[in-house]
C-alpha cells in the first residue's frame, strides 16, 4: 500500500493522515494532534518571516511537521518523548515523502532551543495533570513534573533571539514567557501567536 501511495503522493487531509495511524492513535487524533488546516496555518506564519529551522516542542505523530514540511522548505524538527510515536511520526513523514522534517526521540528539556527559529506547542505537558487522558503508558508522567517542564521550557524560549516567532495551539495552562508579546489570537483563542521581543 505504502508503494501505491509514494507513487500517487498522498493528498494531506486529517483523513487521509489519521486512517494510516495505528487504532490507539487513530481513537486519539482529535484530542492529541493537531488538525492539518491549523498546523498549516501556524507553520505558514511561523516561517513568513525567513524562519529556516522550526521546532514543534512536543512532536506526537508528527501532524504539524508534516503540513509544515508540505507547505515550505524550512526544516520542520520534531522532538517527541514517546519513542514508539516519534518512529510512528517518522513513518509518517516518509509515507508523505518530505525530506525536510524529521522527529527525534527524546526530551524537550535536552534540546538547545538556539538551534530553532521559531516553534510551535500543543500543549505536551498537559498528561502530566490529567491521569485519565493519556495517550499511553510509555512515559514517566506526574502532576509534578508539569510546572517543572514548563518553566524549563518557558526559560529556553526566553534566550530566544528577538523577533522569534511561537506559536501555542490549545495552550491555556501554559503562558509564555513575559519576553514573548502576543500578537494575535484565532480559533477563538485556541491559537495564539506570539513574538520574542
Ligand atoms: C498534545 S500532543 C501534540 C502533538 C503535536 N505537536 C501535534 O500538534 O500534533 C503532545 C505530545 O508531546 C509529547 N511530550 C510530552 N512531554 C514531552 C517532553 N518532555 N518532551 C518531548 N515530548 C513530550 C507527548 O508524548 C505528546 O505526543
Amino acid at each position: 500500500m505504502l508503494s501505491v501511495l509514494r507513487r500517487n503522493r498522498l493528498e494531506l487531509t486529517d483523513e487521509n493522515f489519521n486512517r494510516l495511524l495505528p487504532d490507539y492513535l487513530r481513537l486519539a487524533a482529535r484530542l492529541y494532534f493537531t488538525p492539518i488546516r491549523i498546523a498549516q496555518m501556524a507553520a505558514q506564519w511561523l516561517t513568513e518571516d525567513d524562519a529556516k529551522t522550526v521546532l514543534d516542542i512536543g512532536a506526537g505523530v508528527g501532524k504539524f511537521c508534516v503540513a509544515g514540511a508540505s507547505l515550505n522548505s524550512s526544516f520542520y524538527f520534531g522532538i517527541e518523548y514517546r519513542e514508539s510515536v516519534a518512529k510512528v511520526a517518522n513513518d509518517m513523514i516518509s509515507t508523505f515523502q518530505l525530506s525536510n522534517s524529521i522527529v527525534q526521540h527524546g526530551n524537550a528539556l535536552d534540546i538547545d532551543f538556539r538551534d530553532f527559529d521559531a516553534f510551535y506547542m500543543y500543549n505536551p505537558f498537559f498528561e502530566n495533570l490529567s491521569s485519565s487522558r493519556r495517550l499511553n503508558d510509555e512515559v514517566e508522567l506526574a502532576g509534578s513534573l508539569y510546572s517543572h517542564y514548563s518553566g524549563e521550557v518557558r526559560r529556553k524560549l526566553d534566550g530566544s533571539r528577538p523577533g522569534t516567532r511561537l506559536v501555542t495551539f490549545h495552550g491555556n495552562n501554559f503562558d509564555a514567557p513575559e519576553s514573548f508579546k502576543k500578537v494575535q489570537e484565532a480559533e477563538g483563542g485556541l491559537l495564539k501567536l506570539w513574538v520574542r521581543r
